[in-house]
């Protein structure tokens, strides 16, 4: 079969040369979930699915994870509107505001981080509004082979108290009381707030990535200074141009990624803007995974 993805950096994404039809046929689902693991973000440009399509077809590709509004059966629409317009999504108007910095979505998640997202433009913000991405893979593959055993021991402590930090360095104190309000919530309901990971998760597929994102609080057992230095060193290898792909939006782009294998964020934008995506993203079938204390032992034996 001929190739229907055509590479749109040398490092990460690529464009699929299919139509409508075509990307709603269950039969091309293998092959779209195969370039999405060789390229990290598949754009379908301009295929404007309304959202009954995009579920067919993300429901193609694996299982929706339900977020969006509580319907009156109680159950939840798998679409979420991406929006900083308090009307359309209240909540989500708040946290939403984090994503200007890099992440990968679900660290916080009980179960493994979700597997892949897609986001169909539906209104554009005149300025910025772009989403970038960076392989995470390649920057594991960039890093100095002498290196690469040091930070296969390293562990991280992730915080969503750091995320909202690092994305609003000088908050006003509204945010931080709504931003408070809305934590012992989430505690409340049992979700935890912090979680550790390696640094290089190793997957079943046999290749290797980093775990990075403004959500870092610290590295494990090393000073402050220090962890804080390394954690910066790291991010900007990480997100070298060469290694980013940055999408600037057309109505009816349907962007799909691959949330194991790439780091993403939204170039800030106005939030009067009426800017709105619609969202449905996968469960996750991977657990983070590094290198374990019993693995090593196990070697040494
Ligand atoms: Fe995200």
């Amino acid at each position: 079969m001929s190739n229907r993805f055509l590479a749109l950096t040398p490092r990460i994404g690529a464009k699929a040369m299919m139509g409508k039809e075509e990307m709603l046929d269950v039969a091309n689902a293998d092959e779209i979930m195969a370039a999405l693991e060789r390229h990290g973000v598949l754009l379908f440009p301009q295929v404007g699915l309304d959202d009954a399509e995009q579920v067919t077809f993300s429901n193609n590709l694996g299982e929706i994870i339900p977020m969006g509004v509580l319907r009156p059966d109680g159950t939840q629409d798998p679409v979420y509107k991406i929006t900083l317009d308090p009307k359309e999504n209240p909540a989500g108007s708040v946290y939403l505001r984090n994503t200007i910095g890099w992440h990968i979505d679900g660290l916080f998640d009980d179960g493994p981080p979700a597997k892949a997202t897609m986001l169909t433009g539906r209104r554009l913000s005149a300025t910025g509004g772009q989403t970038e991405f960076c392989s995470t893979y390649a920057a594991y593959d960039d890093l100095a082979e002498r290196d690469k055993d040091y930070y296969e021991s390293l562990r991280i402590l992730h915080s969503l108290e750091a995320s909202y930090r690092s994305t609003r360095p000088d908050a006003a104190q509204e945010d931080d009381a709504l931003w408070r309000k809305m934590e012992a919530q989430r505690e409340r309901s049992g979700r935890r707030g912090t979680k550790e990971h390696p640094l290089v998760w190793h997957h079943e597929s046999g290749r290797k990535s980093l775990v990075l994102g403004m959500s870092i609080d610290h590295v494990i057992d090393m000073p402050e200074a220090e962890s804080r230095a390394l954690i910066a060193k790291l991010t900007a290898h990480a997100t070298r141009p060469e290694i980013v792909y940055r999408h600037e939006w057309t109505v009816g782009d349907l962007l799909m990624w691959d949330n194991c294998g790439v780091m993403h964020r939204v170039i800030p934008y106005d939030p009067n803007s009426g800017r709105m995506m619609h969202r449905t993203t996968l469960y996750g079938v991977e657990r983070i995974k590094g290198v374990e204390r019993s693995e090593a032992v196990e070697a040494a034996d």
